[in-house]
């Protein structure tokens, strides 16, 4: 059977948010937040939300590159239903300088559950990211409901998602290696194809969706290291909640092995192709577009 994805709590995120402090922005996020910018400014921006921020590789993206334009009058809100993620992230707003980084003082932090946004109003914000997020839902139409209930017309969606990565690869690997028949199956259809995620955004009634491709990298330092973070994945813990302890030790010890022979010398890279979505909710006006 498939293993699913889609049974985490925010407190499944507890260890892996303490490992990806300072995490910073990859190829696929400033290509999404780039493109975003390109379709409706965010110099014009009427309010911003980070919808399952993490740590806030997104928004810090966002307000590193455009923070100084957007207008005053927009909100920016990055919302996360994992307090220990929320708690990287107010760490590091708190790191901010105001004087020399203000866009950081607006940036309002809050726990949010993707599938509820009862407390954004309607129409309320021209731009929502979700970076890596909806393909972990338990129900991403409804997630994608209120996505589209709290954008104004022709606001922007801008997402990501996972064709594949060599990191995932190794990871299903190694459950196979440890128990045959686990199939752990990380990003599922239809948010693993270009197709697949243009018919969901679609069906939730965006339009003008453009998905791209883009190459991705995940640097690590030491294959023991990049094996134990693998191994705090909500989706892997849910997979080895069941297992017993010397089950859970091979299985990292496969991955480990495993890591280096793709790459025999650390630190390293591995590589993968992440799909990149772009979609709007229908302007009601030329002026809007
Ligand atoms: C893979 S991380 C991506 C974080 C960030 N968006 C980025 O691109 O680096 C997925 C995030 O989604 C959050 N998440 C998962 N389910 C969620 C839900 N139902 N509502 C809000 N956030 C959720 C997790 O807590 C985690 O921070």
């Amino acid at each position: 059977m498939t293993q699913d994805v889609s049974q985490s709590t925010g407190d499944s995120w507890k260890e892996l948010a303490q490992k990806s402090r300072g995490y910073k922005a990859g190829s696929t996020t400033q290509s999404m937040v780039a493109r975003m910018n390109e379709i409706w400014p965010f110099s014009t921006a009427r309010g911003l939300f980070d919808n399952g921020c993490g740590t806030g590789a997104v928004i810090s993206a966002i307000l590193d590159a455009y923070g100084v334009d957007i207008p005053a009058a927009a909100s920016v809100l990055a919302g996360d239903f994992s307090q220990p993620m929320l708690e990287v992230l107010i760490e590091a707003k708190q790191s901010k300088s105001t004087a020399s980084e203000p866009a950081w003082d607006r940036l309002e932090i809050r726990q949010i559950d993707a599938h509820d946004l009862s407390t954004i109003a309607t129409a309320s914000v021209s731009h929502v990211t979700g970076g890596h997020l909806y393909f972990l839902l338990s129900d991403a139409q409804m997630a994608l409901a209120e996505t589209h209930r709290v954008l104004c017309p022709g606001g922007v969606l801008g997402m990501t998602s996972g064709k594949g990565s060599q990191h995932i690869d190794t990871l299903r690997d190694a459950f196979e290696q440890t128990k045959p028949g686990t199939k752990l199956n990380l990003i599922q259809e239809p948010w693993s194809s270009e197709e697949g995620v243009r018919g969901i955004l679609e069906a939730a009634g965006f339009v003008s969706v453009e998905i791209s491709l883009v190459e991705s990298e995940v640097a690590y330092q030491t294959y023991e290291d990049f094996a134990e973070t693998l191994m705090l994945m909500p989706v892997v813990k849910n997979i080895t909640a069941s297992y017993e302890k010397e089950e859970c030790i091979q299985v990292q010890q496969y991955l480990t092995r495993n890591l280096r022979e793709i790459n025999p010398r650390a630190p390293g890279t591995l590589k993968g192709v992440s799909i990149i979505a772009h979609a709007r909710k229908a302007p009601t006006s030329s002026k809007e577009i």
